[in-house]
């Protein structure tokens, strides 16, 4: 299931004719983490649907069968987990391999120190860069011990709780992730598990949660949003319908507005509130962007949107949309390139722990291609402009597939092609990238070099 270790340099260039049609995207990643693991922690059997079968998601369903779930695919994105109840998973016999997943890393911690077993866990080389004490930190209070490396990074070896306490914590970053962990971990303990976050971030685990029967309170305070749950329920398996990753249809959407004359509708795309900055700010740059069809499916907001090629124009990005638009950043630096004017993105500092350091990947991108682009800060400043974006560059992705995807939407817009030096990571998330865009726009324009 390891992508190649073998690097795939793609291109893409302009293509003849526009993007156009409707098109679906794969499911949503975080959705799909936790419907395996929730699945694995319920009562009974879930029935999934529309499971993004991207690497990151095949690592948390391998993760969920090393602790003792069954989980087995019965049919494309058809997924079906028996569960084990809260509290009931197994030592895993073997190590834990994450891949490049950090929602698979940072979630299983939580789930593994209310646990009483013993785990190691591992992932690829830009995984055990990333910071792993933000979750290890709040979880040892819960009475779970973690060994790890310098800096707090992977492989870490976790011995969970015996009799986990709940957690009371206030984070100190926008981060779903961390929230998510100890979410898990309170699920585990007896009493009540209180969260605070200072801003609010994606709230898939709560609405999960819910879903499976679990008393979630959430209360917006003076300092932040409050997140109660109550430990030890009995999780009741629930089936799942998983929507299309906004973060994923955003790369479709994108390229529809680059490259004139386009108008292209993905169907099924997750609108959750907390997921929607890109789409917000996307309509203050002036671009043609609708949503039909808008209906609610298994708890989450769910909708078809429409892009239509046009006009751009510069815009400044709060600090305070991060959270609802954190791994969008690339894909709008790209848009701002062809925008009339300067888009100024604040308070990214949380980009320089992503799959790679994707505030310095992005400004390296656009410069890469001509575009004027520099950091000031924590922020990333884009000059855009009439000439558009030049290309003609070679894209360092470093391990990241959204830098990939960005590249390669890049070149579909530029003058010369863009080039990227590895888009294998992209089967992280986006299963079928280059086809479903090379079909959007009749064809291939984006292809292997
Ligand atoms: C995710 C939360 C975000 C996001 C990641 C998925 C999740 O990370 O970048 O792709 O599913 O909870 P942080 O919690 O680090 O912001």
């Amino acid at each position: 299931m390891a992508h190649s270790a073998v690097p795939q340099p793609f291109r893409a260039s302009r293509p003849a004719a526009p993007l156009s049609g409707t098109h679906r995207v794969p499911g949503d990643k975080s959705i799909s983490h936790r419907a395996l693991m929730f699945g694995a922690l319920a009562v009974g059997t879930t029935e999934i649907t529309g499971l993004l079968e991207g690497e990151d998601v095949l690592r948390t369903a391998a993760a969920m069968r090393q602790l003792g779930a069954v989980v087995e695919q019965t049919g494309p994105g058809a997924w079906r987990v028996a569960g084990r109840g809260v509290g009931g998973l197994v030592e895993p016999a073997d190590v834990l391999d994450m891949g490049n997943s950090g929602t698979a890393a940072r979630l299983l911690c939580g789930l593994l120190a209310g646990h009483p077993i013993f785990a190691v866990m591992t992932g690829d080389a830009s995984l055990r860069k990333r910071p792993m004490l933000r979750v290890t930190e709040p979880l040892s209070t819960s009475g779970a011990s973690f060994w790890m490396r310098q800096g707090g990074r992977l492989p870490l070896a976790v011995r969970g709780a015996v009799e986990p306490l709940p957690l009371d914590y206030r984070l100190p970053v926008a981060s779903a992730q961390v929230k998510s962990a100890c979410l898990l971990a309170g699920l585990c303990a007896r009493g009540t598990t209180r969260v605070i976050e200072p801003e609010p971030t994606r709230d898939h685990t709560e609405n999960m949660l819910r879903h499976f029967g679990a008393t979630v309170r959430v209360e917006d305070t003076p300092q932040g949003r409050l997140i109660e749950l109550e430990g030890q329920p009995e999780l009741v398996a629930a089936p799942i319908l998983v929507p299309g990753d906004p973060s994923s249809a955003a790369f479709l959407l994108a390229a529809a507005l680059l490259v004139p004359g386009s108008r292209v509708t993905v169907a099924n795309v997750g609108l959750n509130p907390l997921r929607t900055g890109l789409f917000e700010t996307l309509r203050e740059m002036g671009a043609r962007l609708t949503v039909t069809n808008a209906r609610t499916e298994g708890g989450e907001p769910v909708g078809d949107l429409t892009a239509e090629y046009g006009p751009l124009r510069a815009v400044e990005v709060p600090p305070g949309r991060a959270p609802s638009m954190i791994d969008e950043y690339p894909i709008l630096a790209v848009v701002a390139a062809t925008a009339q004017g300067t888009t100024r993105m604040r308070g990214l500092q949380e980009l320089r722990v992503k799959e790679s350091d994707r505030l310095a990947a992005t400004a390296a991108m656009l410069a890469a291609n001509g575009v004027g682009a520099e950091i000031a800060g924590d922020d990333l400043i884009v000059r855009g402009g009439e000439a558009g974006i030049p290309g003609g560059g070679t894209v360092a992705t470093h391990m990241d597939h959204r830098l990939a995807m960005s590249g390669l939407v890049m070149g579909l817009a530029a003058r010369a092609p863009v080039a990227v030096d590895d888009a294998a990571f992209i089967e992280t998330s986006f299963p079928g990238f280059a086809a479903l865009l090379n079909a959007a726009c009749g064809a291939a324009a984006i292809e292997p070099t």
